[in-house]
């Protein structure tokens, strides 16, 4: 596995795969990254994995500071994935003095995470279009538990024209539910606890719409409602929209995107489920 720190290594060792799939990261690495490197090797022949924590897309009160890292782990972790590549710049390499500029995706990245998180999708739209430009993947890798950066992902990939193909992979899961994220490893034993009342609601919710319930506002009463029960859980939003424009339903036709966001102490936590023909949720292996 090589692991390299500029961008003219990685344009040195592009040459060598002629098909490779990229899992962008910001390290701290779990199932749900694992799962996307053993897809992207499976149907590329090669994987590379950036790691980099992003501070454009973090808002100025944000947990920037105190994201976990460990990167000896992360690079351990990768060896026995099978990694191919691993790009680990500095933030200077990434945008050196001088950097300005941005890439505003519009309409699907102002809702839900874009309207709590101002910026967000600007720092993870640019950062992810000079990764594709950097590693020249054929395939890139996200996960469904980031349902809206997968939708920005997907709108700018197709709006400038870039060369590669995004995959979106199944949210994997603990076995009580909780979605792997590295935001997870905040949670003290409590907290961590009282989480996978998120993927409860949301799997009523999804239960109630497979037995006919089709209005959208009863379905986001019924993720209040579940959350509402477990003390220590705050709401930041809960949404039932359209999986492709993001906008709010009225009435859920054959499919939607249940999500929410909610806090538990000072984590932030999202979590989604697709209403109506989704691929079902993958638990990890090791829970
Ligand atoms: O999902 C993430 O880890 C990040 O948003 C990404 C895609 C690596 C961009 O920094």
């Amino acid at each position: 596995m090589r692991v390299l720190t500029t961008i003219d290594e990685v344009r040195a060792a592009r040459g060598a795969f002629p098909g490779l799939g990229l899992v962008p990261t910001m390290g701290f690495l779990h199932e749900g990254h694992l799962s996307l490197v053993s897809r992207a090797k499976a149907e590329c022949g090669a994987v590379a994995v950036s790691i980099f924590v992003n501070p454009t897309q973090f808002g100025p009160n944000e947990d920037l500071a105190r994201y976990p890292r460990d990167l000896p782990r992360d690079l351990a972790f990768l060896q026995a994935g099978g990694v191919d590549a691993v790009f680990t710049p500095s933030p200077s390499e990434i945008y050196p003095a001088g950097f300005a500029t941005r890439i505003e995706v519009g309409a699907v990245a102002e809702p839900l995470e874009g309207a709590s998180r101002p910026g967000h999708f600007a720092g993870v739209a640019t950062v992810v279009a000079k990764l594709f430009n950097i590693v020249q993947p054929t395939r890139a890798y996200f996960g469904q538990k980031d349902a809206q950066q997968c939708v920005v992902i997907r709108r700018m990939t197709r709006d400038l024209d870039l060369p590669v193909e995004i995959v979106v992979a199944p949210t994997v899961r603990e076995a009580d539910g909780l979605a792997l994220s590295s935001r997870n490893a905040y949670l003290e034993p409590a907290q961590r606890a009282v989480a996978p009342v998120l993927f409860r609601a949301l799997s009523d919710a999804r239960l109630r719409f497979e037995a006919g319930e089709r209005n959208a506002e009863a379905l986001r009463a019924i993720i209040r409602e579940v959350i509402a029960r477990e003390p220590g859980v705050d709401i930041d939003y809960v949404s039932v929209a359209d999986p492709e424009t993001l906008r709010e339903l009225d009435s859920v036709g054959t499919v939607g995107l249940a999500s929410l966001a909610a806090r538990i102490g000072k984590t932030r936590l999202i979590d989604n489920v697709l209403l109506g023909g989704a691929a079902p949720d993958v638990r990890a292996a090791t829970t």
